[in-house]
């Protein structure tokens, strides 16, 4: 209606409906990450090449992986990690990066390693700050059990090198004590080298590495090297 005032706006028509809260689709980040494939698993078919084959276990939000990728262009690197969020993201960072000689898979390490190919293969294994949890009743969620270390015997090539570093020092001395305990064929598998206050030799931090010195946190280190 208009309006017999000079100065009045215009009327507009009043809406009649509140518009409805539309929620956006949920985002299926567990179809559109990138899995294994089925059966054995050839590291070299995912990486051809011939540097030497990393591999990272757990990768989370993926800042490992990525620095090392930059910081070793000379070095094929694998990253499994179970969520399928991270993983997907780390994986699409990556192409979008142009880094071509990672891959970032999605899965569990404890059902992909067994199938990865090929034996004594590996020039390093990553593991960054795995099990947050310690408590005796969280055991069986563990990734460094010692089915995770005798695939890790198994893929190492002879002086290949096993990483993992921790800030929870009751884990990283279990965790240590477990690796240097751990025997193929009567012998010991790894040999330690240094103590926990090595510091972190390839030029790539983990975020949750990162997150601790940014808290002056301690961090426990392991390296050891397959025998
Ligand atoms: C505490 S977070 C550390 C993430 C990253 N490594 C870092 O240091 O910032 C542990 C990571 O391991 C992953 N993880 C746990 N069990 C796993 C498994 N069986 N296979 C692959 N990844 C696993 C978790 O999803 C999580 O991203």
């Amino acid at each position: 209606m208009q309006s017999d005032r000079p100065h009045d706006p215009p009327a507009t028509p009043r809406a009649t409906q509140t518009p409805k809260y539309v929620a956006p689709p949920p985002i299926r980040y567990g179809e559109m990450a990138r899995r294994a494939p089925d059966g054995d698993i050839d590291f070299d078919t995912l990486l051809p090449g011939e540097g030497p084959r990393e591999l990272e276990i757990g990768f989370g939000r993926g800042r490992f992986l990525i620095e090392r990728a930059r910081s070793a262009p000379g070095s094929r690197i694998l990253g499994i990690e179970i969520k399928a969020k991270w993983g997907h993201l780390v994986e699409e960072r990556r192409k979008r990066e142009g880094l071509t000689h990672v891959v970032a898979l999605s899965g569990d390490a404890r059902q992909i390693l067994p199938r990865l190919r090929p034996h004594a293969g590996l020039a390093r294994v990553f593991l960054h700050f795995p099990d947050p949890w310690w408590k005796k009743k969280h055991g069986k969620r563990r990734v460094l059990d010692d089915d995770f270390l005798r695939e890790v015997a198994r893929l190492l090539a002879p002086g290949g090198e096993l990483f993992m570093q921790t800030d929870v020092e009751d884990r990283g001395i279990e965790m240590r004590d477990r690796i240097v305990s751990y025997e193929v064929e009567g012998k010991p598998a790894f040999a330690l080298e240094g103590g926990f206050e090595i510091a972190n030799p390839y030029g790539a931090r983990s975020n949750r590495e990162a997150r601790a010195d940014e808290d002056h946190l301690p961090v426990y280190r392991v390296l050891a090297k397959r025998a």
